[in-house]
């Protein structure tokens, strides 16, 4: 089983975040450095900032938060910012943030240490819909929102198509709500600017079904046994 996996199922991290953990040489197998992409097998020693990973069966936690604006979805943060791991106490054991909101956006986050849901529900082929309020500053009439319902240029390629409606409009601002199934950097935003347009506010309300409601922005809950079903269905 490949490296990445391996940490993935051990709940140590996400597989593409697990592919930062190797690369940086936190991971030794036998005695020795381990490489992107290299093998573990049956009885191999892995260790991680030196300490061994036990086989021990892990226990799998789900959580939903209201992320609150000013923190980042990493495990710890080179400038010293807070981190959602920060708003977490310690009994809940070793999880990561399912995919990332960018610093200044609120709403839906799961976290987890089940690497495998992780994987699947960030994967773009999994194309599971992502609804999020966005407060544009100044007017904005439902024509002007057709080049992001059709298609955006982001990083050398259109965006998927996509649903959008204003929810309310006046002088100052318009609330918009919109779905993506893909999750490029900064996708929301950038698909604005695109059309001369600057987001003041941004929140998840939903990834597929499961709905940001009854959570104050900070709070989260453990999901619920059908949550998870439902999560692992998609
Ligand atoms: N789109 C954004 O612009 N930011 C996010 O955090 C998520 C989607």
């Amino acid at each position: 089983m490949r490296i990445n996996k391996f940490l993935a199922e051990k709940g140590i991290a996400s597989r593409r975040h697990a592919d930062e953990i190797v690369s940086a040489g936190r991971v030794q197998i036998n005695g020795k450095i381990a490489t992107l992409g290299e093998n573990v097998e049956e009885g191999d020693v892995v260790l991680l900032d030196g300490q061994a990973i036990t086989n021990s069966e892990k226990k799998e936690e789900y959580y939903i938060m209201n992320k609150p604006k000013g923190v980042v979805c990493t495990a710890s943060d080179d400038r010293g910012r807070k981190t959602v791991m920060d708003l977490l106490p310690d009994n809940v054991g070793r999880v990561f943030p399912v995919g990332r909101l960018d610093y200044a956006t609120e709403g839906l986050l799961i976290l987890t240490n089940d690497g495998d849901l992780a994987f699947r529900l960030t994967h773009p082929s999994t194309e599971i819909p992502k609804t999020y309020m966005a407060k544009i500053e100044g007017t904005l009439t439902e024509k002007d929102l057709n080049p992001i319902r059709s298609g955006i240029e982001l990083d050398g390629e259109l965006t998927k198509k996509c649903k959008a409606h204003i929810v309310e409009t006046n002088k100052s601002y318009t609330k918009v709500e919109i779905t993506i199934k893909e999750g490029k950097n900064r996708q929301v935003r950038r698909m604005f600017e695109a059309i001369g347009k600057n987001v003041e506010l941004l929140r998840r309300v939903s990834i597929g079904q499961l709905r940001l409601k009854g959570l104050d922005r900070g709070e989260f809950r453990p999901l619920t046994e059908q949550e998870i079903l439902y999560l692992k269905g998609l």
